[in-house]
């Protein structure tokens, strides 16, 4: 019986690839969302994934995902979408304290419901973006939350350090998902361009001339796995093909 690891939205884009690729190395992977049937299609496309119905919003799921864990668990990743869109002016306050609970009071509630799971070598995953340090006047959601994504997950790294486990914080820069591409169609129609020149901009925006893509992304968490990635503790690992200007 493989290893275990925790990924909740793991039907979402990165969710779902991440925990494919993690069960190709072996591992189970107890898989979290609110819908049972995207679930349990995902259980049975891939061998080794236990579906667990648990909303991280809400601090049921923490005592849902404790009683579904049956030994160490190697990997604790949050990937569930941010279901928050518009600029400081358009933002619904109520849709921005959803999203603060979903990411932020979700990212606690997955660590309490692993902490006496976790051992030395654990990993914490946590899911950011550029946003959350490099804010955009048109993702007030994205940029606000994963700012205190960032904070959250420096505190999580000096607590669970000591123990031997270590706390990743991705950011990715958009990538090519579903969700960016309503973003993308949304800002083609607002300023008046057509998708494809929207895209071209968003690609201008890396250094490399294009958006990461879903695999690289999930390249990114199983390198965590290894041993020596014990090294990355406490950082954040900036996923966005040369989006991301700032230098620290
Ligand atoms: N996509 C990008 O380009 C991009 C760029 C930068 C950062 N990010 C960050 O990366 C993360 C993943 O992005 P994504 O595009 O892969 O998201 P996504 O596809 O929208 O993720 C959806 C997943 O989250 C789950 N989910 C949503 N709300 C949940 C809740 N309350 N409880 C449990 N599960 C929940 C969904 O399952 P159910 O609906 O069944 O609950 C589904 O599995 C997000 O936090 C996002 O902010 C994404």
């Amino acid at each position: 019986m493989g290893d275990l690891c925790v990924v909740v939205g793991a039907t979402g884009s990165f969710g779902r690839a991440v925990t494919e690729r993690l069960v190709t190395r072996g591992l189970r992977v107890l898989a979290v969302g609110r819908h049972e049937d995207d679930l349990a299609a995902l259980a049975a496309e891939a061998a080794g994934v236990i579906p667990c119905v648990a909303d991280i919003a809400d601090d049921s799921a923490i005592g849902t995902i404790s009683a579904a864990l049956d030994g160490p668990v190697r990997m604790a990743v949050f990937a569930a979408g941010l279901p928050v869109a518009g600029s400081v002016e358009t933002v619904s306050p109520s849709d921005l304290a959803r999203g603060a609970d979903i990411k932020l009071g979700g990212l606690l509630r997955l660590v309490r419901a692993v902490d006496a799971r976790l051992a030395p070598g654990s990993r914490i995953v946590m899911f950011a973006g550029t946003l959350g340090f490099e804010p955009k006047a048109s993702s007030a959601g994205p940029g606000a939350i994963n700012a205190g994504v960032f904070n959250l997950m420096r505190q999580l790294g000096d607590v669970y350090g000591p123990r031997g486990v270590t706390t990743h914080t991705l950011s990715p820069g958009p990538a090519d998902t579903p969700r960016v591409h309503a973003l993308v169609e949304r800002a083609a129609a607002e300023r008046g361009i057509t998708v494809e020149e929207q895209w071209a901009s968003y690609a201008a925006g890396t250094s490399l001339g294009r958006l990461p893509t879903v695999a690289e992304i999930a390249w990114a968490v199983t390198l965590l796995l290894d041993p020596e990635a014990d090294v990355l503790h406490g950082g954040v690992l900036s996923l966005d093909a040369g989006g991301h200007r700032g230098i620290h």
